[in-house]
């Protein structure tokens, strides 16, 4: 394994529309119909829509890279989770996912700390995360790194609604 954590650009986006695919289908796949999955797979990891995602100033993704083939991805940008208290020049960690075989070896730390410095690259402000309520170990990890459970609201896949928990760590814990 060389692994390396890279940013991606522009012309990554089938690269991350395959592998977003891929991870939520690895760590949730089994929660949902097979076409509830597929149309959310179609809406939120169109190939058209990374591109956008990619292109746009006020976001970024990193893949975490073996070999120059990408085994995992984050994404950050402005915050669009429903909570009364979300500023604007607020923050959002948005996708943190790594293959499975590529877990518990640190890296989705260093994923996770490249996402929060870029996010406060103009200083420190409240950072958010939304997180399955049964996803127990992402919520122990966010935790470790000063994040606490504020609400919650519900996650569209497909006709199904998941319940959500958002967190948040306040700016200056840096
Ligand atoms: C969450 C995730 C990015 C963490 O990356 P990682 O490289 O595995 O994490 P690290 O090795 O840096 O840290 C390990 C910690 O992750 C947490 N963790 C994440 N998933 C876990 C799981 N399935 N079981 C137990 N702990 C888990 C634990 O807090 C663990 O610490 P511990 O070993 O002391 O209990 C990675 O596990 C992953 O991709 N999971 C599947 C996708 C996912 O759930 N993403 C979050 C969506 S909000």
């Amino acid at each position: 394994m060389t692994l390396a954590i890279r940013r991606a650009t522009v012309n990554d986006a089938q690269t991350l529309s395959r592998l977003a695919r891929r991870t939520f289908d690895e760590t949730f796949g089994h929660l949902y119909p097979p076409e509830d999955l597929q149309a959310f797979f179609d809406d939120a990891y169109a190939v058209e829509k990374q591109r956008v995602i990619l292109a746009h100033p006020d976001y970024a993704v990193w893949f975490l890279e073996d070999g120059g083939e990408a085994v995992g991805h984050a994404a950050a940008g402005p915050c669009g989770l429903p909570h009364p208290e979300v500023a604007p020049g607020d923050g959002e960690l948005k996708r943190l996912y790594l293959l499975k075989e590529y877990q518990r070896g640190g890296w989705g730390g260093r994923m996770f700390d490249t996402a929060m410095a870029w996010l406060q690259r103009k200083g420190p402000c409240p950072l958010w995360i939304g997180v399955w309520s049964e996803n127990v170990g992402a919520q122990r990890f966010y935790a470790r790194k000063g994040f606490e459970i504020v609400g919650e609201y519900r996650f569209p896949v497909g006709r199904v609604r998941d319940r959500e928990f958002i967190m948040r760590r306040k700016g200056g814990a840096l």
